[in-house]
């Protein structure tokens, strides 16, 4: 039997029963994948279920790209943010993360490298020509000693990510073999609708990325905002089976994925099955020395140190 279909039947009867705005039913991907596990388990006997997601793409590691050169934001993983640098926030939530097995942080850069050692992580020096976070997770992993079969990309400007996000891109991918990619969604915020470095996805109704945009997709024929409508904005986390990162960097760049300066896009247009789940979750990402400042007085407000 298809585990697939468990997935889709059990998603229609629970939005019908308990409500049907598209919203339950997209906070129910995360539900659903553990009620498909559950009928599965039924179906084909508890231990053979267990014994078989025990093994499957069980080793896990959280790699944190960083690197000194940036073109908006010069040193950006070391600013601090209230006294600690952004990158220690961030490997500190990483560790907090139940799904990992490993964390490690990868640079090419020398001080970037001391200061992670300096607060106890472990780094790998990637060569300087990477030309993004891809693929200096994809260097850094040949470089480990041990073999993982799904690494995080964990971003280095998202230092208020949540251990249960990254669990949760982690589990998305342990859970549906037929995708080589899962990464995670929020509610976008109507302000953010026509922000074009707020990226926006749509996805079926089984959780699967149908496109990923810098427009506002979908397009009301109003052409205005649809208060109505539960838009999603992605977040920069991305898990990947290592065999398929292994040969991500080298798939030719793809039109859309040219057009729309999006990476995420050529995983689609060769065909790649994605997986997304929604969480809450307020993005706070560091781009600009501005946004340094709106994050310390949210993390202030709210007493978080
Ligand atoms: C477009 O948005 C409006 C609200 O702004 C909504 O009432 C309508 O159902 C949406 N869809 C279409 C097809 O107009
Ligand atoms: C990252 O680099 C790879 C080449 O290794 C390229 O295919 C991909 O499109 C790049 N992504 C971005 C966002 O530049």
């Amino acid at each position: 039997m298809n585990p697939m279909s468990i997935c889709t039947s059990s998603s229609s009867s629970s939005s019908g029963s308990s409500s049907s705005s598209s919203y339950s039913t997209a906070k129910a991907w995360i539900v659903h994948g553990i009620v498909a596990g559950v009928a599965v388990a039924a179906a084909i006997g508890a231990r053979a279920y267990l014994g078989r997601a025990a093994k499957f793409r069980s080793r896990v590691v959280g790699i944190i790209p960083a690197r000194f050169a940036s073109s908006r934001f010069q040193g950006k993983p070391l600013v601090p943010i209230l006294g600690k640098p952004m990158i220690q926030r961030t490997w500190e939530r990483a560790k907090l993360a139940a799904s990992l097995d490993h964390v490690v942080v990868a640079t090419d850069d020398e001080k970037i490298a001391e200061c992670c050692r300096g607060f106890g992580a472990d780094v790998i020096m990637t060569s300087e020509s990477c030309r993004n976070g891809t693929e200096r997770c994809n260097e850094a992993l040949q470089k480990l000693d041990k073999k993982y079969d799904i690494v995080v990309n964990i971003q280095g400007d998202e230092p208020l990510i949540e251990p249960e996000i990254i669990d949760g891109v982690v589990k998305a991918l342990q859970a549906a073999p037929d995708a080589v990619f899962s990464t995670a969604v929020t509610s976008l915020k109507p302000e953010d609708a026509f922000d074009p470095n707020r990226v926006k996805c749509v996805v079926d109704n089984r959780g699967y990325a149908i496109y990923f945009s810098r427009g506002l997709i979908p397009h009301n024929k109003s052409g205005k905002v649809n208060p109505k409508f539960p838009y999603l904005l992605h977040l920069g986390i991305q898990s990947y089976d290592s065999k398929f990162l292994k040969i991500y960097p080298e798939l030719q760049p793809t039109p859309l994925q040219l057009e729309e300066d999006l990476e995420q896009l050529k995983v689609l247009e060769n065909g790649y099955k994605m997986k997304v789940i929604k969480v809450d979750h307020e993005a706070h990402g560091v781009d600009t020395p501005e946004d340094v400042q709106k994050i310390e007085s949210y993390m202030l407000e709210r007493n978080l140190s």
